[in-house]
């Protein structure tokens, strides 16, 4: 299982979070996919600062309420001090998703980068269905990292040479076998749904593209560089003989290790503000409905 960290990943979160969705996405799935056109009472679960709440609720129909849970104290302090000020009637909880006894009351229960850090991720998606009444909908937007690691490209570089794929897949597949916590979540959350008696599911993608340019305005180029950071592109790779230990504790081969350290040495060498890179997270984002 891993361990939990997350309350001191606030800037992590504050700072990555723009990389996923444009805006105009966001109100598209709220008003012509999910086509919801009265006020709403929505759970948020794993809600860290509450960035969906902070995204969702200006375009929710007016009256709409947020509740949000997160097992970390200051994540949940901070969220209540983002909403303080808002015209939005919300409420947050700090607690374990794993424990807490939830009431079948909400109309929509979404969640955000979360059941990727569950070793149990089918349980959890239960929970959430156990949280809605019936007639309500389940939304859950999780990364695809195969997808996201595929979605790059470097300016001057092949991609093989920055991101070998196939290690990657090895890696997730790995890790994913030996924790539970399963990366490529998103892709596999449109068959645990049906398979726990969701109905009429579909699966989006989410639709930012990052572009990186050395034309871009210093300070958006700026903004977007440190996001692109934040979120380990272009990361360096420390103690070479330590990371390559631990990848093949994770199960690949020596060789492949090596590689997955050059690539990883190679991008982070050659990277800079003034790179051209193109980026695509490439979320999926599941949604259903519930009939009870
Ligand atoms: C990657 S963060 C995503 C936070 C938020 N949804 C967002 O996208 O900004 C994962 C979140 O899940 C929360 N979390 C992890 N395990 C949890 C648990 N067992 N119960 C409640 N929250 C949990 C963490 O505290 C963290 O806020």
């Amino acid at each position: 299982m891993e361990a939990y960290y997350w309350d001191t990943q606030l800037e992590y979160l504050r700072r990555t979070r723009d990389l996923y969705y444009n805006d105009d996405y966001l109100e598209f799935l709220v008003t012509s996919v999910w086509k919801i056109s009265k006020p709403i009472h929505i759970i948020d679960f794993g809600c860290g600062y509450g960035y969906l709440g902070l995204k969702l609720l200006p375009i929710l129909p007016k009256g709409s309420k947020y509740t949000g849970i997160d097992k970390g104290q200051q994540l949940i302090n901070k969220a209540k001090e983002y909403f303080h000020n808002l015209p939005y009637e919300t409420e947050f909880f700090v607690a374990d998703t794993n424990e807490i006894e939830m009431e079948s009351k909400y109309d929509i229960a979404v969640c955000h980068a979360f059941l990727l850090h569950m070793s149990e991720p089918k349980r959890m998606l239960q929970r959430m269905i156990d949280s809605i009444v019936n007639d309500g909908k389940i939304i859950c937007f999780e990364p695809h990292w195969i997808s996201g690691m595929s979605s790059y490209e470097l300016a001057g570089y092949e991609q093989s040479q920055i991101v070998p794929l196939g290690i990657l897949q090895k890696l997730f597949e790995g890790s994913k076998n030996k924790t539970g916590n399963d990366g490529n979540i998103g892709a596999k959350v449109p068959i645990y749904l049906s398979e726990l008696g969701v109905k009429n599911i579909e699966c989006r993608v989410s639709d930012k593209v990052n572009f990186l340019h050395p034309d871009k305005n210093q300070q958006d180029k700026q903004k977007l560089f440190h996001s692109l950071k934040e979120d380990g592109v272009g990361g360096a790779p420390v103690d070479k003989a330590q990371f390559i230990e631990n990848l093949i504790k994770r199960g690949i081969s020596a060789k492949d290790a090596l590689e997955q350290f050059e690539a990883e040495l190679l991008f982070s060498q050659v990277f800079n503000m003034d790179s051209s890179l193109i980026y695509a997270p490439s979320m999926k984002i599941t949604f259903g409905e519930i009939k009870k």
